[in-house]
């Protein structure tokens, strides 16, 4: 007895490709928005920094803030260099492609950046007192500053950019080919 094709798969096993760019797009827009969330934590664990020594809590703060930026953070890097800026580097805009060089940049700024931060979290999260307030706030204003400015550019202009430009590849021209040839075959 013939089987419905819903016995085999179910509807959401076989996403289409501008399904799949939606759930990695929705992915990496979800890490933007855990970012913003771990910049504000540094910035409270600066501003708490100011008003007494480092706690439990602020302890805690660091480790969290570490976690993010030392994992998570560079995963996300790693993606959108692998998926989202090979299709704009590809392609022959040269504004976009002059976007995308500065947001490498970027990456490899924020890196230089957080290995100094990571430092001086690390201390704090280990409740060792040799690190620097001053190195500290100067760092996270500067890091701060540079990933918002890098999200922004990320959402308003290159994801949709590259989003578009994968959309643009379906395959669709050789599974038309496939059906034709079977059709021929028959
Ligand atoms: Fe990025
Ligand atoms: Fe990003």
């Amino acid at each position: 007895m013939p089987q419905s094709p819903s016995a085999h798969t179910s509807p959401g096993a076989v996403p289409t490709l501008t399904g799949r760019l939606k759930i990695q797009f929705d992915a990496l827009d979800s890490c933007h928005q855990q970012t913003i969330d771990t910049l504000n934590l540094l910035v409270k664990l600066v501003d708490q920094l100011d008003q007494h020594a480092a706690d439990e809590p602020v302890k805690r703060m660091a480790r969290q803030i570490i976690t993010f930026f030392g994992g998570e953070s560079r995963a996300h890097h790693a993606e959108e260099e692998h998926l989202v800026f090979p299709p704009i580097l590809q392609g022959l805009d040269h504004r976009l492609i002059e976007k995308v060089r500065r947001l490498q940049q970027d990456h490899v700024w924020l890196e230089q950046d957080w290995l100094e931060l990571g430092l001086q979290l690390d201390a704090i999260a280990r409740g060792y007192n040799w690190y620097d307030r001053e190195a500290l706030r100067q760092g996270t204003s500067t890091f701060v500053a540079l990933y918002l400015d890098h999200i922004d550019l990320e959402e308003s202009i290159i994801y949709p950019q590259a989003k578009r430009r994968l959309a643009e590849r379906a395959d669709a021209g050789a599974a038309r080919t496939q059906a034709e040839q079977a059709r021929r075959r028959a």
